[in-house]
């Protein structure tokens, strides 16, 4: 949850708000909200402490009169709408272009298909039981999405993000040469303990020749030492290698105390560049732990798309063609078995990606539609590449994790369930320069990198494979939106009901291409209609 810098605070105005409403009824409230400019900006009426609208917090001509809302697209943002405008009796109603609930979040399965903007059908191969989550993949423990699980039953798993036995990879590339470890796999293990012990030993020796007496007293500079001499691993104030990086040769019982390799040299591990590499796993959002539903990452829509009613509230196969905002309601129209009908309700949430809503006929003001136009998809995609045995559990000990590398393919994720089964599915790229390929070439491609760090069994023992390109998904174009040159005036104005609709989904929240920005943002919303709905129904 976030505030807007500049804007007062949320909590401030809610406790206003409260004060408004205990003092002068709905209607103040509502005057007031008006007054605040609340109406023209729901981001701010919002609160950081959730708490889902309820049937008491709305005056008696308001409870039984069920009022309708029609929700545009089924993924997290829409789903959760739907889920928790619920909980305060809302009439809810779910249009949905795809077949299934989701969205992005799509985990494919055997018999999925997946058919693209090109005309292009893959139909998935995977044995029963293996499958890979195409769009989101993992979840950090403090977003509201393991809430969600949590409240829904979703049962949670953990998500390998960092492994000390997965590899780095850089081959020379782009005019910049790796030195003398370019196109070799090296274990994160590996990597760490040689960058943390140079490094290490640079700032023993600095500190120790006095280089840092002008920024530290003499007390301090030994605390430096004595830290580097702990991070580092370091003996006599040197990095000579020890366990940390592995063995080449295992330890073992009687008098098998293992080797330890020699590291390269200093300048062969700064060369490397894999230090580049470690800040990844310190961001906030992919620190261990990180989570994933069991059984794929589809789980929570499902569970989602079940406490919202099912069929009975979502309409499937039901693409949008207009949106007309009107007085006293909305009327939204999409096509169903090849007809084209109606709903009128009194407020919509449109959760449609805006690169896909923009070309939606709608009487939205000019602003909203300008501001509709502005974001643009993001260029992503992913391959599942399902083998026939887990080599890279049984040769490499690599237990989940991603192997990093800065070819094309950006990692390669080993699976985080079903550990020392017969098969799995292992990512083999996660990039956008897939996108423009055949399908056929995306694998050969992607396969063909993979063997430069594993070797011809990537090849050989791959089964089948299945591929997505995001900005070809005909509902999604985009695997989520930039923001060109930031949010600006265009985020600002989404953020805004045109009318009687408004807007939800990641990319109106600042945790785009997270789940976690299409709950909070549906959140947002769902606060905001239900205190104009409180406010003007007196
Ligand atoms: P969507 O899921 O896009 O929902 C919009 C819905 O509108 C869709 O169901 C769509 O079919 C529907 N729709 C479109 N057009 C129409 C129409 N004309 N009529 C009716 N319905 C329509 N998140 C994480 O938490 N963790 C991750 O690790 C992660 N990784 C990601 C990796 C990739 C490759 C991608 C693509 C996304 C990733 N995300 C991740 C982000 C996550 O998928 C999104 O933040 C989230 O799913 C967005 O939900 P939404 O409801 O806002 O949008
Ligand atoms: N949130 C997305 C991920 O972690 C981008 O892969």
């Amino acid at each position: 949850m976030t505030t807007t810098a500049g804007t007062p605070h949320p909590q401030t105005r809610r406790s206003f708000l409260t004060r408004v409403g205990v003092v002068g009824g709905a209607s103040a409230l509502y005057g007031s909200m008006e007054a605040l400019g609340l109406f023209a900006t729901p981001a701010e009426a919002a609160t950081p402490g959730f708490a889902p609208p309820s049937a008491a917090d709305l005056p008696d001509s308001a409870r039984g009169r069920g009022t309708k809302v029609v929700i545009l697209g089924a993924g997290t943002a829409g789903l959760t709408a739907a889920y928790e405008l619920g909980k305060a009796g809302y009439d809810c109603t779910v249009l949905e272009a795809r077949d299934r609930p989701g969205g992005r979040a799509k985990t494919v399965r055997r018999g999925d298909r997946l058919t693209d903007t090109d005309g292009v059908t893959q139909v998935c191969r995977f044995d029963e039981g293996q499958y890979f989550n195409a769009g989101p993949a993992r979840i950090p423990n403090h977003h509201v999405t393991l809430d969600y699980c949590r409240e829904l039953g979703v049962p949670i798993e953990a998500l390998v993000n960092a492994n000390a036995e997965s590899l780095y990879f850089h081959e020379n590339t782009g005019g910049t040469d790796y030195g003398e470890l370019a196109g070799t796999a090296v274990t994160h293990r590996q990597a760490k303990a040689d960058v943390y012990g140079y490094v290490s030993e640079l700032l023993a020796q600095a500190a120790n020749q006095g280089a840092l007496d002008q920024l530290l007293t003499a007390d301090d500079a030994e605390r430096v030492v004595e830290l580097a001499n702990s991070l580092g691993g370091l003996s006599g104030g040197r990095y000579a290698g020890n366990s940390r990086r592995g063995y080449v040769d295992a330890p073992g019982a009687g008098h098998d105390a293992g080797v330890v390799g020699t590291p390269p040299s200093m300048s062969a591990i700064l060369q490397s560049r894999f230090g580049t590499r470690f800040a990844f796993e310190f961001g906030f959002d992919q620190a261990m732990m990180m989570w994933q539903p069991v059984g794929g990452m589809d789980r929570i829509s499902a569970a989602l798309a079940a406490a919202v009613g099912g069929k009975r509230r979502i309409t499937y196969n039901a693409p949008v063609t207009q949106i007309a905002n009107g007085p006293d309601g909305v009327r939204v129209s999409y096509r169903l078995n090849g007809r084209t009908r109606t709903i009128d309700a009194d407020y919509c949430v449109a959760t449609i990606p805006p690169m896909v809503l923009k070309s939606i006929p709608t009487n939205f003001s000019q602003a909203t539609k300008d501001a509709l136009a502005v974001p643009t998809g993001a260029n992503t995609g992913k391959i599942g590449l399902q083998y026939g045995r887990r080599w890279w559990e049984e040769d490499d000990k690599i237990f989940g994790g991603i192997t990093a590398t800065n070819m094309d393919v950006s990692g390669i994720w080993y699976p985080s369930s079903g550990f020392l089964g017969r098969k799995g599915v292992v990512v083999g790229y996660y990039s956008g320069s897939y996108t423009d390929l055949p399908v056929a070439a995306r694998e050969e491609r992607a396969v063909a990198q993979g063997v430069k760090i594993h070797g011809t069994r990537y090849r050989d023992e791959l089964e089948t494979s299945i591929s997505i390109a995001w900005p070809k998904e005909q509902y999604s174009l985009g695997g989520w939106v930039n923001w060109p040159g930031g949010r600006g005036a265009a985020y600002d104005q989404l953020l805004r009901p045109d009318g009687r609709t408004y807007f939800a989904g990641d990319h109106l929240s600042y945790l785009i291409a997270w789940q976690a920005g299409a709950f909070e943002s549906a959140r947002q919303v769902v606060t905001a209609l239900h205190e104009r709905v409180a406010a003007t129904a007196a």
